[in-house]
């Protein structure tokens, strides 16, 4: 990964720290995405501890945030010339129903507007790489997913779980109509599910029940490295090079879900992820 550029946002715990600082060790220049310097400065020591000679830098934004998504991308493209991989790994898990300051529901904004945004405003680095990768952390929490497209902020029917189910199997379909999409035949979409990993997730924005019954789930979970292997292993493996647009899990490709093989609802929401982040045309900027 020597010469190479990677993004991995939400790099400052769980799945994303393991990532990045498996990126590190294999020699790429990291950009961590976290939300505050602080944040930065203790995934910079979490992955020193460990490789000292890791190449890092960092990138703030609270990606619930469409404003400041904009913010970091204008930052990087002034400073990189290029992005050969981007890791859209930040994920959340809300139990009460809230909006972002977009007026979107927050696991909506997080989970699927988020990586659909930043992709789009690093599209101008990713095409500078010889090989750009676009890799977005699922679950297979989207084979129960269903895109409610008379309400995808589920302001009518909120549950965490549908919420969240809803926005994983949007990363699916975006990975997908990514591919179908894009206009440059190199640039390459893969879709990951990490399986059961014990990190936080399920602690952070929930309510006494929920977290309690995450506490006791998580606890047949992997570690967050094994849980990073398959984003690894699609960034960096020559393997997959242009294996474009499928869902893998263990470093394999494996069917996702019958909603996440309609290319009806894949189509339908690419229009409207771009009219909610006020993109004209995606590829063409
Ligand atoms: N854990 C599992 O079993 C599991 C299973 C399937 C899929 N996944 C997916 O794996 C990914 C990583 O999750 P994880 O388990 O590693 O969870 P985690 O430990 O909670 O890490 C999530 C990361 O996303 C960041 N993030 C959340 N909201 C953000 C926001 N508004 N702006 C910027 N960053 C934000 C968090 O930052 P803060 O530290 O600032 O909150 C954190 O760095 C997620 O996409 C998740 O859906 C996890």
């Amino acid at each position: 990964m020597k010469n190479k550029v990677c993004l991995v946002t939400g790099a400052n715990t769980g799945i994303g720290l393991a990532t990045a600082k498996a990126l590190g060790e294999k020699g790429a220049r990291v950009i961590v995405s976290c939300r505050t310097e602080d944040k930065a400065e203790e995934t910079f020591e979490a992955i020193r501890r460990e490789f000292p000679h890791a190449d890092l830098d960092y990138a703030l934004a609270d990606l619930s945030s469409q404003r400041e998504i904009r913010e970091m991308a204008a930052r990087l493209r002034e400073k990189y010339a290029k992005l050969d991989v981007l890791i859209n790994n930040a994920g959340s898990w809300f139990s009460t129903f809230s909006r972002t300051e977009d007026g979107f529901e927050r696991q909506w904004a997080i989970n699927h507007l988020a990586p659909f945004l930043l992709t789009h405003c690093l599209l101008p680095l990713l095409t500078q790489s010889k090989d750009p990768r676009v890799i977005t952390v699922s679950s297979d929490s989207h084979f129960h997913g269903k895109i409610h497209f008379d309400d995808v902020n589920l302001s009518q029917k909120y549950h965490g779980l549908r919420a969240y189910a809803q926005s994983k199997l949007a990363n699916v379909l975006f990975t997908r109509e990514f591919d179908r999409r894009k206009n440059l035949p190199t640039l390459s979409s893969y879709a990951v599910q990490p399986g059961l990993v014990k990190t936080d997730i399920g602690l952070k924005h929930t309510l006494g029940w929920h977290g309690f019954a995450w506490k006791i789930r998580r606890l047949g979970g992997k570690s967050p490295e094994k849980g990073a292997e398959t984003s690894i292993y699609l960034a960096s493996s020559a393997e997959v090079k242009g294996v474009s647009g499928a869902y893998w899990d263990n470093c394999r490709q494996k069917n996702p879900g019958k909603n996440a093989q309609s290319l009806q609802d894949a189509s339908q929401l690419w229009e409207l992820s771009q009219k909610m982040c006020g993109i004209g045309s995606y590829f063409n900027q």
